[in-house]
């Protein structure tokens, strides 16, 4: 059971405890349905008190929205384009969440004298896009490789970034990996994926750079292919590139000891998309 589950069992419980303000986060996702469920003590309530009302905060202090009106199997929904009401368990759903509804609802039910409210926050999130992955250096000295990358999803609201691998090496949180081993290991970078998550949605992408995917891990032949591809090839290039790198592209050019080449290499990688975790629900 998930944290969210088990908060939304606690509040459930807790309804007849507490005197108001019995209150549930829901995280809606932006552009997509979002249901605003009624817990089922609400729901019994409903049943026997025959009237409801969903509201919801507004920017004003003073004013609550009426959304809509439910009394004995009638309704009015006043948001009838943006909502849908259900029946069978007074859930409202927002058909396609935006920013503007990250609001407080309440679930008003009244019967002459007594009132019960269920409130809901809604959160809402801008799904993660797939991450990009940027080699932002990489250096060779004694017997050991350096590279650093970084990972970056364009879009979506907070979002972290973790990375794993098959090797212990790619296991780090964040979004900038610095990735240092023998060159005898020079496609270990290639084992690594990073994720970019949040609470609604998350995309992984795997590091893959020209030299990847060639090779099995081993062969002395291959290994020697790794050496002239990873050392060589990047020393060539930062010498027939130095120029023109320092003057187009100063920016993007990561600082260079002299004598030293720097990987270049480019991310090409697909991403993979894993399906959005549910909001929290029963
Ligand atoms: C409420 O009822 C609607 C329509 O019957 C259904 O689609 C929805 O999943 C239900 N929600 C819950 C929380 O039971
Ligand atoms: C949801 O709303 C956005 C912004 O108003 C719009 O661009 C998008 O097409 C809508 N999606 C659907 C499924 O109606
Ligand atoms: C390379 O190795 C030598 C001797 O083992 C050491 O003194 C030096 O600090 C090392 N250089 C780097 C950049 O690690
Ligand atoms: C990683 O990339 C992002 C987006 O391009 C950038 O904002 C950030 O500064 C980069 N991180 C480093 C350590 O360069
Ligand atoms: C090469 O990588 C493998 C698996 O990731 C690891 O077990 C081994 O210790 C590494 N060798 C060196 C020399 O780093
Ligand atoms: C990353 O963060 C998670 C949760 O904070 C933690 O469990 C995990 O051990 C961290 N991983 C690394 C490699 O630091
Ligand atoms: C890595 O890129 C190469 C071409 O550059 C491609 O053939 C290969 O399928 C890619 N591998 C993955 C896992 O995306």
């Amino acid at each position: 059971m998930d944290r969210g589950t088990c908060l939304w069992l606690l509040s459930s419980f807790c309804v007849w405890g507490a005197s108001r303000g019995a209150r549930e986060t829901v995280l809606g996702t932006l552009g997509k349905a979002t249901f605003l469920r009624i817990p089922p003590p609400f729901q019994e309530l409903t049943a026997r008190f025959g009237a409801a009302v969903w509201k919801r905060d507004t920017e004003d202090p003073h004013s609550k929205q009426v959304l809509l009106k439910y009394s004995d199997g009638n309704y009015i929904n006043y948001m009838q384009e943006q909502t849908r009401f259900h029946q069978a368990n007074f859930s409202l759903e927002i058909l396609n969440t935006s920013r503007q509804d990250r609001q407080l609802y309440e679930y008003i039910v009244s019967k002459e004298r007594e009132e019960k409210v269920w409130q809901i926050q809604l959160e809402v999130y801008e799904p993660v896009s797939a991450p990009r992955i940027q080699v932002l250096g990489g250096t060779e000295a004694n017997d050991s490789l350096t590279v650093t990358l970084n990972c970056t999803a364009e879009r979506g609201d907070r979002v972290s970034y973790s990375w794993a691998g098959a090797s212990r090496l790619c296991a780090r949180n964040g979004s900038v990996l610095h990735l240092s081993y023998s060159p005898r290991n020079a496609s270990l970078a290639c084992s690594c994926t990073c994720t970019a998550a949040n609470p609604v949605s998350r995309r992984a992408v795997a590091f893959n750079a020209s030299e990847c995917g060639r090779e099995p891990q081993g062969g002395a032949g291959l290994r020697t292919g790794h050496l002239v591809l990873v050392l060589v090839v990047p020393v060539v290039a930062a010498g027939a590139l130095a120029a023109g790198c320092t003057a187009l592209r100063a920016g993007e050019c990561p600082p260079r000891p002299p004598g030293h080449g720097s990987p270049r290499w480019e991310q090409t990688g697909r991403g993979e998309t894993e399906p959005p975790r549910q909001a929290p629900g029963p």
